[in-house]
Parts: C-alpha cells; sequence; structure tokens
C-alpha cells in the first residue's frame, strides 16, 4: 500500500495518545475512526481535541475556521466493526500485551488484507505483536511522543517480520505529518526508553543517596546540559508507576542489572506518588 492511497486512519484507544494521534492525522486532512470502549472516554477526548486545537488557533498555527474542518472529520465510536472502512491503522490502547493482543487481533480481522497495522506500543516487542496478527509484514511500530500534537518526532519501530514497502509507507506517513521519523529496530525500550530510563532512574539514584535534592539535579541538568526538563521533573510528567514499568522491560529484556529500578521509585510508586497525574511525586502539584 502507498502512502497516497491512505485516505482513512483508525485509532483505536482515545486516551492521552489516541486523542493526540487522532488530531494531528485529522489536522492534515485525514479522515479519522477513532474507537474507544464507551462514549464517555470518546467525548472526553473530542473535548481535549477541541481544548488542543483552540491553543492552535491562539498561537496562530491554524485558523479559526479550520478547526470545524478538522473536528468534522474525526468521527468516534465504540463499534469495532467501523473500522472495516481504514487505510491505516493505529492502536494506542493501555500498555497491557494481553490487551494489546485481544485488540490487534479483532482489528486484524476487520481491516483489508493490505492495510497497514501499527502500535504505538512505548515499551512491548513489537515482533510480539505482528506474530499476534495475520500480517506480520504490515505490521510496525509507530511511537509518537506525548503530546501528540506539539512533539516532532515519531520513533518508527521495524519489527522483524516488517516488509520494506509497510516501512516506506509509514516513513511517508510520518512525514505527511510533518514529523520526523527516526528508524529503529525492535529491542527493549527501542532507542527513546532505553536512553532516557537510565538517566532518570540515575537521578532518582543521586536524590536516594543524598547527593543532592531533586531541584538540584534537575537544575544541574537543565542550566548545565541544555535540557528544557530536568529528569525528575520529566518522571513526574511521565509517571513514576509508568518509569518503573519500562524499567522493569528493559531490566527483563536484557536481563542486565544495570536497569534496575531505583527503590526509591518503587517506593514513591507504592506510596501513591505517582507524579502530576496524582499531585504528588518529586515535586508538589497541589495549589
Ligand atoms: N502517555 C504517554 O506519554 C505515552 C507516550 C508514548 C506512547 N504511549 C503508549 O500509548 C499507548 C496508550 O497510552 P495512553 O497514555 O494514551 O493510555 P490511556 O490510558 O490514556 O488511553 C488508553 C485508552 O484506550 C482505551 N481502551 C481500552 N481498551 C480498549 C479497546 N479494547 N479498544 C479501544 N480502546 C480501548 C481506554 O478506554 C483509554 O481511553 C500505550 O501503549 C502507551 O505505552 C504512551
Amino acid at each position: 500500500m502507498t502512502v497516497d492511497t491512505i485516505r482513512t486512519v483508525a485509532v483505536l484507544g482515545a486516551g492521552t495518545m489516541g486523542n493526540g494521534i487522532s488530531h494531528v492525522f485529522a489536522r492534515f486532512g485525514y479522515e479519522v475512526i477513532l474507537r474507544d470502549v464507551d462514549e464517555s472516554f470518546l467525548g472526553r477526548a473530542k473535548d481535549t481535541i477541541t481544548k488542543n486545537l483552540d491553543r492552535e488557533v491562539k498561537k496562530g498555527k491554524i485558523a479559526e475556521e479550520d478547526k470545524s474542518k478538522i473536528l468534522s472529520r474525526i468521527h468516534t465510536t465504540t463499534d469495532l466493526s467501523q473500522i472495516a472502512r481504514a487505510d491505516f491503522a493505529v492502536e494506542a490502547v493501555p500498555e497491557r500485551l494481553d490487551l494489546k493482543l485481544s485488540v490487534l487481533r479483532d482489528a486484524d480481522k476487520l481491516l483489508r488484507p493490505e492495510v497497514i497495522l501499527a502500535s504505538n506500543t512505548s515499551s512491548i516487542s513489537v515482533t510480539t505483536l505482528a506474530a499476534a496478527t495475520e500480517r506480520p509484514d504490515r505490521f510496525i511500530g509507530m511511537h509518537f511522543m506525548n503530546p501528540v500534537p506539539v512533539m516532532v518526532l515519531i520513533e518508527v519501530i521495524r519489527a522483524l517480520q516488517t516488509s520494506d514497502e509497510t516501512f516506506r509507507t509509514t516513513i511517508s506517513l510520518c512525514e505527511r505529518l510533518e514529523k520526523k521519523p527516526v528508524a529503529v529496530n525492535d529491542a527493549p525500550g527501542f532507542v527513546s526508553n532505553r536512553v532516557l530510563l537510565p538517566m532518570i532512574n540515575e537521578a532518582a539514584f543521586a536524590v536516594m543517596e543524598g547527593v543532592a535534592t531533586a531541584e538540584a539535579v534537575d537544575a544541574v541538568m537543565k542550566l548545565g546540559m541544555n535540557h528544557p526538563m530536568g529528569p525528575l521533573e520529566l518522571a513526574d510528567f511521565i509517571g513514576l508507576d509508568t518509569c518503573v514499568h519500562i524499567l522493569d522491560v528493559l531490566h527483563e529484556g536484557f536481563g542486565d542489572s544495570k536497569y534496575r529500578a531505583c527503590p526509591l521509585l518503587r517506593k514513591m510508586v507504592a506510596a501513591g506518588w505517582l507524579g502530576r497525574k496524582s499531585g504528588r511525586g518529586f515535586y508538589s502539584y497541589t495549589g
């Protein structure tokens, strides 16, 4: 399938990533079928997309009259059979292997044989997911970054089975969205999380060992290394539970102790201090 034949894109899951992915496809003229399991999640996603489009109007990125056109291209549904007319599909359901396998198998049965199925997984083996479908050569990882409308990177992950044609079409599609695709092969954590998470983990160890406060660690990395956010501020943004989960994937995948999660991270997760989403992590977000 070539990129020119793609007009309608199915997005499975209307959460943080699914709404951002739908926003970007619709903004670049694609019809979107956005599927979630409950109408309330779809309503919430449409509200978020509307707010984010308002922000883009204010910043002068899009015109006010474009907003309604973009929104009208996003068709929300709880009925999975609607995805049958899609020319490309992106899965963005929660990061659980059993759930992803079941959603991908169901989607695989409904999509036309030539359609490429992509997963936005941040840590599960794309090769394993591809193998669960009847289209392993038309399966690929498309790792969008959060927030999707703002971040330019898409890490494009080739499963062992991904064909050259699937790879080329996916890269071209990323470019049509004015994103920068970077190709990597399937390995635990791909490149993004394999490089980022050990830094976050080391920053947590520095705090745990009393080397410096969280503020000091972040200040060193922001002022000295020109990082826009310190690693611990970023950890709070990602969610400390997600950080531990990804470290566990790296630890298990490589069998190397250098990826063991810092005990302080585990302790904070046990306390329910998950970062921004729970109001407290390395920093406090209440009030
Ligand atoms: N949040 C991030 O920063 C981030 C960044 C990159 C990649 N990812 C990856 O993107 C994926 C989605 O993450 P998220 O943060 O958007 O999760 P989320 O929990 O915000 O959203 C997931 C959505 O999927 C829906 N869902 C559950 N079962 C479904 C089904 N059977 N069919 C359709 N929808 C279903 C849920 O109702 C929910 O609305 C995960 O694989 C995650 O690892 C997340």
